[in-house]
């Protein structure tokens, strides 16, 4: 039976972990300090989880930089698919009430049915979300909007595939994002696609505030499930970022998210929702009270039971970030991050007869490293992949302690995921067995 030491694991998610967390974790599974208590046994409400809840923001913050009186940091259930939904709903129901409060503002009040009426056709002609589509995660965002919202709200600004022979791999030129010029409820993207290893360089320029007025204003909604931790971001440019926890920072069970406090007091009341039908779907409108972004952090992410101990591993992780790289907050995981994706991405360069990189090398991601073997020379830039040895990759690796390094079921060839916990050692072994995978 192998030790961890001995197993470099590369799984795209649930990903590594520390092995120190895991360890304070499992006795706090039995006994937590020494209280005779498991975490996953104690209330939710207790002092000991809001004191965990409390940990948990407090290192977060510190890492982003978080301006905690401007954003607000919010726990939840439900994944990176939970927030497809719930982005939209509260978002859209935020775009609506912001202009509900216009329409009382200007007709004045007690005029429900004029302000019913314009709201109506202001949703008939100006409503949009826009999405990036720029993998299959995005991929699946955009299209949980047009389910809730109906396809008539929803632009897909831009979609990757339509510049790259039908695959995923490439990021369109922002020039030729048809991006709705002002006033969407919000505009959508992946920051890292797992699955097909694409990751955008840094924040878009066209999704920049104008400084213009608040409705000019982007609200801009990242998915960084896959690359959460991993590099410096300016929070501030964000309406909301979430990510599922189960790669950089924890277990899977807990979802975090990032959100601007405005956001969460514009909730329109449910009446008036209810009356806006048919012109829009409701489902597009009114999250279920546990994806209600305002509930949950008026109630502190204590609205229904939180898993405490899931939790409990994020904070450990968190807290484990923060004591590593002090001052240097996340930007020393950004550098450690680098240094391990060139690593992995100059070994497979070396050898352009035996490895193809999938993506576009201006958009490759420094977490899900996706590539194919091939069989000799490309030609006109096709790779053809060479089934045969990819498998005798995989088993070679697995005779190495190397797991986890299989692509997604839905595109095939390989995939090292590279998120945080795995070590600059690992990585160079990686590095190593490649070099030697392509000399044989
Ligand atoms: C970028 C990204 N977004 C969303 C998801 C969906 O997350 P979940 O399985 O937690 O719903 C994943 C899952 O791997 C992901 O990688």
């Amino acid at each position: 039976m192998p030790s961890r030491s001995e197993i470099a694991y590369f799984g795209a998610g649930p990903a590594p972990l520390p092995t120190a967390a895991l360890e304070k974790s499992a006795e706090a599974l039995v006994n937590f300090e020494d209280s005779g208590l498991s975490l996953a046994e104690i209330s939710h409400r207790s002092p000991t989880a809001n004191k965990i809840l409390a940990d948990a923001k407090d290192a977060l913050a510190t890492l982003y930089d978080i301006p905690t009186d401007e954003y607000d940091v919010l726990f939840l259930h439900g994944g990176g698919t939970g927030e497809f939904s719930a982005t939209v709903q509260n978002l859209v129901g935020a775009w609506i009430e912001k202009r509900r409060r216009k329409a009382v503002a200007e007709l004045g009040e007690g005029k429900d049915a004029e302000v019913l009426d314009r709201v109506r056709r202001e949703i008939e002609a100006e409503l949009k979300v826009d999405y990036l589509v720029t993998g299959s995660w995005s991929l699946k965002a955009s299209q949980e909007a047009t389910r809730l919202l109906s396809a008539k709200y929803v632009n897909v600004a831009a979609d990757s595939r339509k510049s790259n022979n039908g695959k995923f791999g490439k990021i369109p030129d922002e020039k030729e994002w048809k991006l709705t010029p002002k006033g969407t409820a919000f505009t959508y993207y992946c920051d890292n696609e797992t699955v097909d290893g694409v990751e955008f360089p840094g924040f878009p320029k066209s999704l920049e505030s104008t400084g213009g007025s608040e409705d000019d204003e982007r609200i801009v909604v990242a998915d960084m499930s896959s690359n959460f931790l991993s590099r410096k971001i300016d929070v501030r440019k964000f309406g909301v970022i979430f990510g599922g926890a189960q790669k950089n920072l924890g277990i899977t069970g807990i979802t975090v998210i990032i959100i601007r406090k405005s956001l969460l007091n514009l909730v329109p009341p449910p009446t008036f929702l209810h009356a806006l039908s048919p012109v829009i779907p409701l489902s597009g409108a009114i999250p279920p009270i546990v994806f209600s972004f305002s509930t949950i952090a008026a109630n502190n992410s204590l609205y229904n039971t939180l898993p405490i101990f899931n939790l409990y591993v994020a904070t450990l992780v968190l807290q484990s970030l923060v004591s590593t790289w002090g001052s240097q907050k996340v930007s020393g995981q950004e550098a450690i991050a680098d240094k391990k994706a060139a690593l992995i991405y100059g070994a497979l360069d070396a050898f352009p007869d035996t490895y193809h990189v999938v993506p576009n090398k201006s958009v490759r991601s420094r977490m899900n490293i996706c590539f194919r073997i091939i069989s000799g020379a490309q030609t006109n830039n096709e790779a053809v992949p060479d089934d045969g040895r990819e498998k005798a990759f995989l088993a070679g690796a697995e005779k190495r302690g190397l797991l986890g390094l299989k692509g997604h079921r839905s595109v095939g060839g390989i995939r090292a995921s590279n998120y945080n916990a795995v070590s600059e050692e690992n990585a160079q072994k990686l590095a190593g067995y490649l070099v030697e995978f392509a000399k044989a």
